[in-house]
């Protein structure tokens, strides 16, 4: 008879299971992340073939026939927030917030608990974190709070979802879900079966009491949600909050969303009173550009459905070494070692034998290829020392061949720049129409890298 094994290793970064402990995840690649953890048994009857019907007489339905629930999409309270939702909180969703320790996950959810509360809705914040006395010099520093909100301090499952049961409230913020444990699980809280259990619950919780919640998760170093990427598969929508813990900004996105579109981002800025909204990103991500210098550069990306300027800066210097020394922050390397070679290839620039240092100032990362022409342009202004003028903006995307191929919403971009105060726009040529060009900027349509180049510099 076959042994029965109540066991199995689980690599605690991506969840992946094996029977045998391995040195390397074969899923995740992720090294020494295997921990043994067990595994509920198995009924012999086995899965859902084997298994019998339940009994239940099931009807499937047709779309019309499904009624919506009472009520709809309520507001957080905070704009930038709602947006990133795709309009506002759902009864019944599961949201995860992920991010860095220290970034602020907890304000912006004492926030919005502030908010919802203040609104005469119940709202519970429940902490496994922080003890009471904590949260409440936390909610000092935010302001005045109302009394429809309760806090709770506690980290066993099953005593929590009895209170959710009992006390119903329209929202709860679980802060955060890797201090958790059911008893039901043998292993330590934070292991991927205990997230795994955790995440369950409250899925359950949220859909059959229709409460909003909230789940706080903590983010490792290569950026993923601690232990469980199985829990992004379980939640409604994911939000990361990131940005440069010593800049005062902090940028929220959604990675994945049921209820609304992705690629949206709320920008906020850490005050000592909590965490403000920043309702113009582009003014706030130029504040402090220098004026006539070479390497500088204005570029346009589209974040969602909003366009936000930021200020491309390139450093291009001769390599005192062999090898030449590279470098992006906020921008992917990658890419910028390919346009590179675009530009020594098409465009005739001699970059073999240089160093180069690219940076998105204000420290935000951008992965829009419409950024490329930025890019570009600030590395030649700054191999030439051309300084480029200081009201052109660029976008675009530049191809291998050196052509530059159109970008979405050209219109947008275009309103956004001119909002600001500039006054010229190089864009790919595909993109010029009559409309753009009566929006009272001078629009510098270009097809290739060469052609952009050659008008980079007159004014
Ligand atoms: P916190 O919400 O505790 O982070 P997380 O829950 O993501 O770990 O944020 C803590 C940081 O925010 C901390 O470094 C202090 C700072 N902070 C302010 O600057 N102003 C404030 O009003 C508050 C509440 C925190
Ligand atoms: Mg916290």
């Amino acid at each position: 008879m076959a042994k029965t094994k109540n066991s199995a290793f689980f690599c605690q970064e991506c969840g992946y299971e094996s029977a045998k402990w391995m040195g390397q995840c074969p899923a995740c690649k992720a090294w020494n992340t295997f921990v043994e953890e067990p595994t509920a048994p198995k009924s012999a009857s086995g899965g859902p073939a084997g298994g019998k019907p339940s009994g239940k007489v099931l009807k499937p339905v047709t779309l019309s026939k499904v009624e919506m629930a009472g009520r709809q999409r309520f507001s957080s309270g905070i704009g930038e927030l709602d947006r990133v939702l795709g309009g506002g909180m759902i009864p019944g969703s599961l949201v995860l917030v992920g991010g860095d320790p220290g970034i602020g996950k907890s304000t912006l959810l004492l926030q919005v608990c502030r908010n919802v509360a203040a609104d005469g809705k119940k709202v519970l914040y429940i902490s496994g974190e922080e003890s009471l006395q904590q949260i409440k010099i936390r909610a000092q520093r935010i302001g005045e709070f109302s009394e429809s909100l309760l806090l709770l301090c506690e980290t066993n499952l099953d005593d929590i979802a009895e209170v959710l049961k009992q006390e119903k409230p329209e929202a709860a913020v679980i802060d955060s879900v890797q201090t958790m444990y059911s008893e039901a699980v043998a292993s330590a809280p934070g292991s991927v079966s205990q997230v795994r259990q955790a995440t369950n619950l409250f899925l359950q919780l949220a859909k059959t009491l229709d409460i909003t919640i909230f789940l706080v998760g903590h983010v490792t170093k290569e950026g993923v949600v601690a232990g469980p990427r199985v829990l992004e598969h379980m939640v409604d929508t994911v939000l990361y909050f990131e940005g440069d813990r010593y800049a005062a900004y902090r940028i929220l996105r959604s990675v994945k969303n049921r209820f609304g579109s992705t690629n949206e981002i709320g920008v906020f800025e850490m005050r000592k009173d909590g965490l403000a909204q920043v309702p113009n990103p582009s003014e706030y991500m130029l504040n402090g550009k220098p004026e006539g210098a070479s390497g500088s550069v204005v570029a346009c990306s589209m974040e969602g459905t909003r366009p936000i300027l930021v200020e491309i800066q390139a450093l291009v210097c001769k390599t005192g070494f062999g090898l030449p020394r590279r470098t992006a922050a906020g921008a992917d390397l990658n890419r910028v070692n390919l346009l590179m070679a675009v530009l020594e290839k098409r465009a005739g620039i001699n970059l073999s034998s240089c160093d180069a240092y690219i940076n998105i100032a204000g420290g935000i990362r951008m992965n829009e290829p419409a950024i490329d022409l930025g890019i570009v342009l600030a590395i030649v202004s700054s191999y030439k020392e051309i300084p480029i003028h200081d009201k052109t903006i660029c976008f675009g995307e530049v191809g291998l061949s050196g052509e530059v191929r159109a970008v979405s919403m050209p219109m947008q971009r275009v309103q956004e720049a001119r909002k600001l105060g500039f006054e010229r726009c190089i864009l790919p040529k595909v993109c010029v129409t009559e409309h753009l060009k009566s929006e009272g900027m001078e629009i510098v349509g270009v097809s290739s890298v060469r052609e952009a180049i050659a008008r980079m510099g007159a004014n």
